[in-house]
């Protein structure tokens, strides 16, 4: 039967053999249908709509938009936030800046920048943590400020607050206690861009070597932080080395670096 949740699990066998079940993830987000439900319950009836739906489901996951994107939904350490092609889906290596700043001991009052929020994954993960501090989250572009805004809504983030700017301009100096940053880093030609076409390339791309816009916020940094204030980067898994002579030649201290779960050298940390 054309209707049947076994005609469906058939047909998603066909486009998408030994990957994730996104099949099971997506009926289980748009009709809340269970795993026992899924498994055991092969002649469950759609009714038109909800056909039409996976249809339009299997179209798009066949032409490689990214499931998040097709679902509105991305998960970051333990929450959902809603996503689509206008910020980049919240990546499990970012999630690492949110470990490495529960570790650290903040105090009352805090001010926290989240500098290219896209999503608010970063800052709202961290407003929630600590909802006495203050996280500021920027982005240059308005279409990922109002995504952000959904965010701080959905997850109750009152501490976060949102605006527009070009990294750290609008912030005063030596007003900041952290600045935390997961900015674009890719290189223009690098062959991963092909597998990445849905999301933003202001989201992915920097010029220089991938390093221009990390510059920047290093040297703005130096403007906006406190005396032994800390900036803290994510970056590509070879940039390590050349973002920890940038730091120095702006007499950053106390340089070290977190590596992702492949093993490379992926989030920078510094102190002024
Ligand atoms: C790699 S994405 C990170 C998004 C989100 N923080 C995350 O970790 O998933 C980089 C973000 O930086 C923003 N961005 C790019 N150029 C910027 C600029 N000059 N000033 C502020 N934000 C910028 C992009 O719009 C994008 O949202």
């Amino acid at each position: 039967m054309e209707n049947s949740l076994k005609y469906f699990k058939n047909l998603y066998s066909k486009i998408a053999a030994n990957s994730e079940n996104h099949l099971f993830n997506f009926l289980n987000i748009k009709y809340g249908i269970c795993s026992k439900d899924y498994y055991l319950k092969d002649d469950l009836i759609f009714n038109t709509k909800e056909i039409q739906e996976i249809e339009c489901f299997f179209k798009d996951l066949s032409s490689g938009v990214p499931f998040e994107y097709i679902v509105n939904q991305a998960s970051f350490y333990d929450s959902e936030f809603f996503v689509d092609e206008r910020v980049l889906i919240p990546r499990p290596e970012t999630e690492l800046i949110i470990d490495y700043f529960k570790s650290l001991k903040t105090n009352k009052n805090f001010n926290i920048i989240d500098a290219g929020t896209g999503s608010g994954c970063i800052g709202i993960s961290i407003a929630n943590l600590c909802n006495q501090n203050i996280v500021f989250g920027v982005d240059k572009y308005l279409r990922s400020i109002e995504i952000a805004k959904i965010n701080k809504n959905k997850l109750n983030a009152n501490n976060f607050k949102l605006l527009v700017g070009d990294w750290l301009l609008p912030f005063k100096k030596n007003s900041i206690d952290m600045v935390i940053s997961n900015p674009p880093y890719i290189t223009e030609d690098d062959e991963h861009l092909k597998h990445l076409k849905h999301e933003p390339l202001t989201s992915l791309v920097s010029t220089d070597n991938g390093l221009k816009d990390i510059n920047i916020i290093i040297k703005q940094s130096k403007q906006v932080l406190k005396k032994s204030g800390k900036l803290i980067i994510e970056h590509g898994f070879n940039q390590a080395q050349d973002i920890e002579n940038i730091l120095k030649d702006y007499n950053y201290r106390n340089i070290f670096n977190i590596k992702d779960y492949q093993d490379h050298q992926r989030i920078i940390v510094a102190e002024l």
